[in-house]
């Protein structure tokens, strides 16, 4: 375990396309959220509080397809989806299928932590967030009921990005009745802590399960090498394990930012037959940082001690 004393947080609220209309809500809210989780490692609070506070405060936000503000599913109904990764110890922590936790990432904590498993979804990850006492909200925006119908058009028209869907729907009418949010920290005692949430692909199938939930694709976190977090197509990052595929190539040597461009160059060489926007970002044992996507925008922020404020952008390291 590096013995380092430089706390460092990445935050990123997805990737994708981030319109004019509210890319500086995007900005503030990734600032917002690195400000959060940096406030708990300056008081020498461990990385995984900090990417918890950090996640949350995107969940809240409502700017986000996370916690409030949730994307709905092609039944117009909220799935929502986290896990979070401590890379001390290895516990991880995952949920999905969430209709109205306010903070599906606190209820991925209570899984790492008050349970013996890795992954709970639907009625059990309800019942578990009803006997720690969560807080429910309704996680439907306005934004997302609006985005709802733009998709619903698209995808009726033939020009959704995802093929199998266009087809499925035409064969299917009776079916109708991207972003992520994810923080990496390394704290002043050298260890590292991932988490990720969503609420998943726009207009997905009810009880589809994207890559933030599991543990490797969507989030990894070992104080071995570091932590990643990824965002877009969630089913690119579970066939790559990009997560942990980045943390690997930490771990042989390669700087967070290395290990993120690598990683994307995966997804342009192995999976460029379809849609195939992803965003990473990480950070290594050594406080290095990382950002990188193929997608036009990545919206992220970052701080360390030598920056104190936070620096964020729509985008990072394209790599084409
Ligand atoms: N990366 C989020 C999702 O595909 O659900």
């Amino acid at each position: 375990m590096a013995n380092i004393q430089k706390p460092v947080i990445v935050v990123h609220g997805g990737a994708g396309i981030w319109r004019l209309d509210r890319s500086q809500a995007g900005l503030d809210g990734v600032k917002k959220a690195a400000e959060t989780g940096f406030e708990i490692l300056k008081k020498s609070g461990n990385a995984v509080d900090a990417v918890i506070e950090a996640v949350a405060a995107m969940e809240d936000d409502g700017t986000f397809n996370a916690g409030y503000g949730s994307s709905l599913n092609i039944e117009k109904c909220v799935e929502m989806e986290a896990s979070i990764m401590d890379g001390k110890t290895l516990q991880a922590g995952a949920t999905g299928l969430l209709t109205d936790v306010k903070n599906p990432v606190r209820l991925a904590r209570i899984i790492m932590e008050k349970t013996d498993h890795v992954f709970i979804v639907g009625k059990g990850a309800e019942k578990l967030a009803k006997i720690f006492g969560l807080e429910r909200r309704n996680p439907l925006t306005e934004r997302r009921l609006e985005y709802y119908e733009e998709q619903k058009k698209l995808l009726k028209d033939g020009k959704f990005e995802l093929r199998k869907l266009r087809d499925l729907v035409e064969n299917y009418p009776e079916l109708f009745k991207l972003e992520t949010v994810g923080a990496v920290a390394l704290d002043k005692n050298g260890n590292v802590a991932a988490a990720t949430s969503t609420g998943g692909f726009p207009l997905k199938f009810p009880g589809r399960i994207g890559d933030s939930p599991i543990i490797g694709c969507g989030t990894y976190a070992d104080n071995h090498s570091g932590a990643c977090s990824a965002t877009g197509v969630g089913e690119i990052a579970m066939r790559l394990v990009l997560a942990k595929t980045a943390c690997n190539l930490m771990e042989i040597g390669k700087t967070a930012q290395e290990a993120v461009e690598i990683g994307i160059e995966l997804v342009n060489k192995r999976i460029s037959n379809n849609y195939n926007h992803m965003g990473l970002i990480s950070v290594d044992i050594y406080g290095n940082v990382g950002a990188a996507h193929n997608s036009p925008n990545l919206c992220w922020a970052y701080i360390t001690p030598e920056k104190r404020e936070p620096v964020a952008s729509l985008s990072a390291k394209i790599v084409k």
